[in-house]
């Protein structure tokens, strides 16, 4: 069976973005595939966070899989820092991923900012570890929202030198999947912007734990254009807010956004914000409330997270094994 592995950092205010451009897809993808979902606390590590903070997050992500319908059972759910491998194929792909490579990363520079000297060199390493989580388990597909490409693609560059160094076919190029009309969830704020847990605005976000009067709110106060709503797909192009709006409603509809378009051609804002408001509400306010049922019992979340390590390791410890031996790394 084909392998897939995802990932989620716990950096705290999962939002709408995460659930249409990764969680959801997941869950359709547990009958067909051998999957592994993670949540990449070392990941966390690269910007400044509490412990505390961390520690909760953890928890959370693990909350919101599994409220979104990921099965425990069938899948393998862990943190990442729970199985060592992590780390020390980071080390030896680190030794084989030229700095160039690392240097064209768009996230990176979004993230370091202009002070680029005082980054962390975690941050710097980062889809290095993210190559490392994926080739560990010799995955051979990687459901992410469109941001992630990039670092995928890399990570397809470095099993290849890898292969390539040491005259071998042991990982396979991991496919990327990017699935569906929300691949990319945009502010609330400003329709150019992605949607992210980083934001200084909550109101440019609908965060998973959100209620129903939340949501509202957020969504009326939603930047738009004065214009009433188009009525064709190709005019969306220059209306950002608007097509960010209609593809949310889309995607939570589960209908095409032609189909979309056309029901509220010529409406007004506010009433298409009414009906947005009511179907996210509805769509979202389940997982909310399942999420808080079993953030709730944390010893029962961090059951699910040692059991799903305990699986994850054994697959991870003998993996290891060929490639220390590939590499010839003596293990006595
Ligand atoms: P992150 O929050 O950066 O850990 O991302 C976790 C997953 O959610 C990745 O698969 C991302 O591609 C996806 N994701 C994050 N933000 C968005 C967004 N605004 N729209 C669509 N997908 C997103
Ligand atoms: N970089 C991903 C993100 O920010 C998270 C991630 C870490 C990941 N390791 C991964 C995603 C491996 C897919 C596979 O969204």
């Amino acid at each position: 069976m084909p392998r897939i592995f995802s990932g989620i950092q716990p950096t705290g205010n999962l939002h709408l973005g995460n659930y249409l451009g990764a969680i959801r897809n997941w869950v359709q993808l547990q009958a067909d595939y051998d999957c592994i979902f993670c949540i990449v606390d070392l990941h966390a590590l690269t910007l400044p966070i509490e412990p505390a903070e961390l520690r909760q997050a953890t928890r959370e992500v693990t909350a919101a899989y599994i409220a979104s319908g990921i099965d425990p059972e069938r899948c393998i759910i862990f943190n990442q820092s729970m199985v060592p491998a992590h780390t020390e194929l980071g080390w030896i792909l680190g030794c084989l991923t030229p700095l160039g490579w690392l240097n064209r990363m768009t996230q990176f520079k979004e993230k370091a900012g202009k002070d680029r000297d005082n980054a962390g060199l975690g941050l710097y390493a980062y889809p290095v570890l993210m190559a490392a989580d994926i080739l560990l388990y010799r995955a051979t597909h990687v459901p992410v929202g469109e941001d992630q490409k990039q670092h995928l693609e890399l990570s397809r560059d470095v099993a290849g030198a890898f292969n390539r160094r040491y005259n071998t076919d042991f990982f396979p190029l991991p496919e990327p999947q990017i699935f569906g009309t929300a691949t990319r969830v945009m502010s609330l704020r400003d329709g150019t912007k992605k949607m992210s847990k980083s934001d200084e605005s909550d109101y440019s976000r609908i965060n998973l734990t959100d209620d129903a009067d939340a949501i509202a709110l957020k969504i009326r106060r939603a930047k738009t254009d004065p214009a009433p709503l188009p009525s064709a797909v190709a005019e969306l192009e220059a209306r950002p807010e608007a097509a960010n709006l209609l593809g949310i409603y889309a995607a939570l509809a589960d209908e095409p956004l032609p189909d979309v378009v056309a029901r509220f051609a010529g409406r007004n804002f506010s009433d298409f914000k009414a009906e947005l408001a009511a179907l996210a509400a509805t769509a979202l306010g389940k997982i909310a409330g399942e999420m808080k049922r079993l953030m709730a019992d944390p010893a029962q979340i961090d059951a699910v997270l040692r059991r799903g390590a305990e699986r994850a390791d054994a697959i991870a410890r003998e993996n290891m094994r060929y490639i220390a031996d590939i590499v010839g790394l003596l293990r006595p």
